[in-house]
């Protein structure tokens, strides 16, 4: 991996519309984190909705269009991270199609993935070549800005890895020049006869014992020769390293810590469950969802106690609540001295003001709706700049290159 692209860090999110605080508390936290760490890419990957939505496409459009408002809402900066709509970069569809030329059928039907969602979907005809090849599609969005560090979930990280065997079957393919042998001979020649063979035996006990000193030691030698031109001397790098030159770099997955922000059920905060505070709510529907959602079941009456462990408000504490409230909470609720509603009021307060400065910027985006799209078309640009490069050299090195 070459430093330009472990720096280079890129996630998408397919578009789902508006964001509730299950993504802010998970992905989103994180994506404000690397923004100042790293060159992010961040992406909206509506290509990956439509395989499996593709017979319902209407609200498409208008669930990027949330998304991203939500992204920039919270605070995402397009002036740290590139944002962009992946179908505005086609790019990631010609490397798409360039790749599936060497992709293996079985290696595509054994991603966990596949199978997992077809049974999970199976009021959906899912039985797609574009189903089938989402994870492709994936690994070329990857690729094309030859990322070295991919943000994502547990779920995902077996696309990372298939990510990572395509890129090696790429370069083991691509990698090298057509004559590359008779170059590098060449090249070898011509540093002498006595440094040659120096230089060979140095290759021999790096590439047969992984001694990492000869390899220092060969490398210092290609270095100080002085009548070999520059492609020479990559070549003699590349031919000490092993044959082939890394065009597309392997991603490493950085794993997404599972977000501990449960939903108003005590479940998994997600859109299906009805059971989400969106990040645009409003307080009063943010007071009420609060003050109807379910207690430990055990507590019936005020004078009943409780077991806080039973109770989601509990969970939604412990992250809101300092530690102040956090003995108030588990104290009052065994002994019966305090009511449900009572316990709720600091996580209603703490929520609200979380979500007051959000809300606002949203409101001043959905308002100002062109700034949304310069930032947008800026991003793509910038997206379109990079993935451009790469394409260029993938076609060359695939053999379509025209003059
Ligand atoms: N497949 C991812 C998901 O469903 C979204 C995604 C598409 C993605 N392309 C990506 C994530 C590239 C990281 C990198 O969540
Ligand atoms: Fe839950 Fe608080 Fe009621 Fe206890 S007092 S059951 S923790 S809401």
């Amino acid at each position: 991996m070459n430093s330009s692209s472990s720096q280079r860090v890129l996630s998408g999110m397919r578009p789902t519309g508006q964001l509730h605080l299950g993504h802010f508390h998970g992905v989103l936290k994180n994506w404000l984190t690397l923004q100042h760490e790293y060159k992010c890419y961040f992406f909206v990957a509506d290509w990956h909705a439509l395989t499996t939505e593709y017979d319902n496409t209407s609200t498409v459009s208008q669930h990027v269009w949330d998304m991203v408002i939500d992204w920039l809402a919270v605070g995402i900066n397009p002036s740290e991270a590139t944002l962009f709509i992946q179908s505005k970069v086609p790019e990631h569809a010609e490397l798409h199609l360039l790749l599936s030329m060497f992709t293996p059928l079985s290696w595509l039907e054994r991603v966990p993935t596949y199978k997992d969602q077809q049974q999970k979907l199976q009021n959906k005809d899912l039985s797609t070549y574009g189903f089938l090849g989402y994870p492709l599609l994936q690994s070329a969005d990857i690729l094309i800005y030859k990322a070295g560090l991919v943000p994502v979930g547990e779920d995902q990280v077996a696309h990372i890895e298939f990510t990572r065997e395509l890129a090696r079957r790429f370069n083991h393919l691509y990698g090298r020049e057509a004559d590359f042998e008779d170059k590098v001979n060449e090249a070898i020649r011509k540093i002498g006869k006595k440094n040659a063979k120096i230089y060979k035996d140095l290759r021999k006990r790096y590439q047969e014992q992984g001694d990492n000193e000869a390899l220092n030691t060969a490398q210092a030698l290609v270095e100080a020769q002085q009548n070999v031109s520059l492609g020479d001397k990559k070549r003699l790098f590349g031919y000490l390293e092993g044959e082939t030159k890394t065009i597309l770099p392997e991603p490493e997955p950085l794993l997404t810590p599972v977000s501990k922000m449960p939903g108003l059920d005590g479940q998994k905060m997600s859109k299906s469950y009805h059971n989400t505070i969106a990040l645009r709510e409003s307080p009063t529907m943010v007071e009420n969802k609060i003050r109807t959602m379910p207690t430990d079941p055990a507590r019936i009456r005020r004078t009943d106690p409780g077991d806080p462990e039973r109770c989601p408000v509990w969970q939604f504490h412990k992250i809101y609540s300092n530690q102040e409230v956090q003995t108030w909470v588990p104290a009052g609720c065994r002994s019966a001295g305090i009511g449900c509603l009572e316990c709720k009021q600091p996580v209603i307060e703490s929520i609200l003001a979380e979500l007051t400065p959000i809300r606002e910027r949203a409101q001043r985006y959905l308002e100002n709706p062109e700034v949304v799209h310069s930032i947008l078309n800026e991003g793509c640009d910038k997206a379109r700049t990079v993935a451009r490069e790469t394409l260029e050299e993938v076609r060359e090195v695939m053999g379509l290159f025209y003059r």
